[in-house]
């Protein structure tokens, strides 16, 4: 299958990294990185976007800034399963509720709410403010499912990696995406 993957500048970039792990080992992702997402991806875990393309070879690189890529085309992205913004800033999601394209992210996603391509946001921010809150259910109500990045605890978490995953396999069930990232209530 076919995915696109947005990295923007929320906390939490962890998710987006292991999301791009998981799913770059079976599946064929596009991925993009806004340029704060560039910021927290240093700042969170000391990696730069080259250190993303050694690791992560088989991912095909956009650049946000470039709106003529392939991806901003309605008939180009229906080939693909699901865009997902892991993690979602809610600059970005303010974008994507107001339908203003200021990078190839906000396009993609725009484009996939217009030809109904399933378009999972995980947020990252605490506390909410009302123009949060009135997003949120705007992008909802466009199609969009919107997640928030909290872990539940029901699966014993041991270690950040057990918390990390239980997040991502969320994520990845909204995809469509089979995985084993967590064990399931009365597994
Ligand atoms: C270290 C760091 C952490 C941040 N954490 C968040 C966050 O959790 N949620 C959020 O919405 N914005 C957060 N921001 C702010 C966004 O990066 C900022 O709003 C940026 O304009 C988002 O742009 P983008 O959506 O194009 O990536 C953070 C910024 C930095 C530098």
């Amino acid at each position: 299958m076919r995915f696109v993957l947005c990295i923007t500048g929320a906390s939490g970039v962890i998710y987006g990294y292991r999301t791009l792990e998981v799913l770059s080992a079976e599946h064929e992702v596009h991925l993009i990185v806004s340029g704060s997402g560039r910021t927290v991806l240093k700042e969170e875990m000391g990696l730069t976007l080259k250190d993303l393309e050694e690791r992560f070879p088989k991912a095909v690189l956009h650049d946000p800034a470039d709106m003529t890529s392939p991806l901003a085309s309605g008939s180009r992205l229906r080939a693909f399963r699901a865009v997902l913004v892991v993690p979602c800033s809610t600059s970005t999601l303010g974008n994507i509720a107001s339908g203003t394209n200021q990078n190839l992210i906000h396009r993609v996603c725009e484009v996939a709410l217009k030809e109904r391509v399933p378009l999972i946001l995980l947020i990252r921010e605490m506390p909410y403010s009302r123009i949060h809150l009135e997003n949120m259910l705007k992008v909802t109500e466009a199609g969009a499912v919107v997640m928030p990045a909290s872990p539940g605890f029901y699966h014993r978490p041991r270690t950040l990696e057990d918390l990390v995953d239980f997040v991502v396999g969320k994520v990845l069930d909204q995809a469509g995406v089979s995985h084993n990232l967590f064990r399931r209530w009365g597994e």
